[in-house]
């Protein structure tokens, strides 16, 4: 079975065993048959934050759970309740018709609710978690349904127990949010605030405009997957101490560098532009010219370039800044 349209960097790679499942039901039968097939099972929503590296053995499945609802109202909170198969910009954008508040800020993001918890997805000052109730998951050993709360998850950034102690144990089909019943804008990034300054003035913006100047701010600075492959942010921002931001400083007065509790948050892209990486080029892939963060598939590239160039970068940046870059997306 192609995975090529099912990953967002469009790579030709196979699944030895594919299934899309639309129920609890069904999720349970795959994961039977894998067991006695003793198979590994991949979970796949939008393939946007994976690099498939190669022809997969496993069972891939396509968690395509679809639900929508509002459980609760009250004069402050609306708990929704979301299956992990629903778009994620759509149901975005589903909660303000609702009039929910609090996941503007993530407008746009690619891929589906399922998988946001995993990374605990973030922009613009906003996390999941910041908005996160509870969550749902399939073991898959033992098939058995399990409710998580905000604590079990261990969000952190671009973080969760998904990726750590649970790594590749459960299934997740279905996430509750807890949401504002009235809007509390969170406007604290610059270009945000220019782009709804234009489009409001001095009136204070609805919910759906602040989604629309989100989603205007990353068409500028992102490529868009259809046109040209890609999963968005390809390392994560390193987190270093105060004595390695001093050290940077006195070399480059220009780091970009946030307080990030005790420590400081590097901004990976300036990194990687300032080693002389941006709009670097190895034949059919490279890093995306307005932002040095993204690694692109320029047409018809093999994973392993891919993985080359991002080795060659981690080299050069641990090189100019003695920092390490770590992978955001998940290589399998
Ligand atoms: P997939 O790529 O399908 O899967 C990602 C991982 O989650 C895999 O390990 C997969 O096995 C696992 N997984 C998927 N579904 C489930 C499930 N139901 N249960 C258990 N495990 C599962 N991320 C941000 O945080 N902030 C951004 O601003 C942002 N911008 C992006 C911009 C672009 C242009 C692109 C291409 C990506 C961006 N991303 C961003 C990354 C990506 O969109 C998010 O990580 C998103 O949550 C991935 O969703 P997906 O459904 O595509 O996941
Ligand atoms: N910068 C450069 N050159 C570059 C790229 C960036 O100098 O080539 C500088 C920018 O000028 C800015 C700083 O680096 O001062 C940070 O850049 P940007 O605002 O574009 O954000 P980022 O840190 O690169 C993070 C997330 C994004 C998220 C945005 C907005 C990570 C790894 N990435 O990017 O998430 O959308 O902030 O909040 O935390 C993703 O995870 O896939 C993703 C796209």
């Amino acid at each position: 079975y192609s995975l090529k349209s099912r990953n967002t960097f469009g790579f030709q790679v196979l699944a030895r065993y594919f299934v899309e499942i639309t129920s609890i039901e069904q999720l349970q039968e795959a994961l039977a048959f894998a067991r006695e097939q003793k198979l590994d099972c991949v979970p796949l929503g939008g393939g946007s934050n994976l690099v498939l590296s190669g022809h997969i053995e496993a069972l891939v499945i396509a968690v395509n759970l679809r639900e929508r609802s509002v459980l609760e109202r009250s004069d402050d909170a609306v708990l929704i309740r979301a299956g992990a198969g629903e778009n994620w910009h759509e149901l975005v954008r589903w909660t303000l018709t609702e009039q929910a508040y609090g996941l503007e800020n993530l407008s746009l993001i690619p891929g589906h609710v399922g998988a946001a918890p995993i990374q605990n997805i973030g922009a613009y000052g906003v996390e999941l978690k910041d908005f996160f109730a509870s969550l749902e998951a399939v073991d898959i050993h033992s098939g058995e349904l399990r409710h998580f709360s905000l604590e079990e998850c261990r969000f952190g950034y671009r973080d969760s127990v998904f990726k750590q102690a649970l790594r590749d144990r459960f299934i997740i089909t279905s996430v509750n949010f807890r949401l504002s019943a009235r809007l509390q804008p969170k406007l604290g990034y610059g270009q945000l605030q220019q782009e709804l300054a234009q489009r409001c003035g001095r009136r204070s913006p609805t919910g759906m405009e602040i989604s629309e100047a989100v989603a205007d701010v990353r068409m500028q600075k992102l490529p868009d997957p259809n046109v040209l492959g890609n999963a968005g942010s390809f390392f994560k921002n390193p987190i270093v101490s105060a004595d390695i931001v001093a050290r940077l400083r006195a070399e480059f007065p220009d780091l970009v560098a946030f307080p990030f509790g005790e420590q400081w948050k590097l901004a990976a892209g300036w990194l990687i532009d300032k080693a002389g990486l941006r709009g670097y080029r190895e034949g059919r892939v490279g890093t995306w010219q307005h932002q040095a963060l993204v690694l692109v598939n320029h047409g018809d590239a093999e994973p392993e370039e891919l993985l080359h160039l991002a080795e060659v970068i981690q080299q050069k940046v641990k090189v100019v800044f003695g920092v390490a870059l770590e992978m955001e997306p998940r290589v399998y």
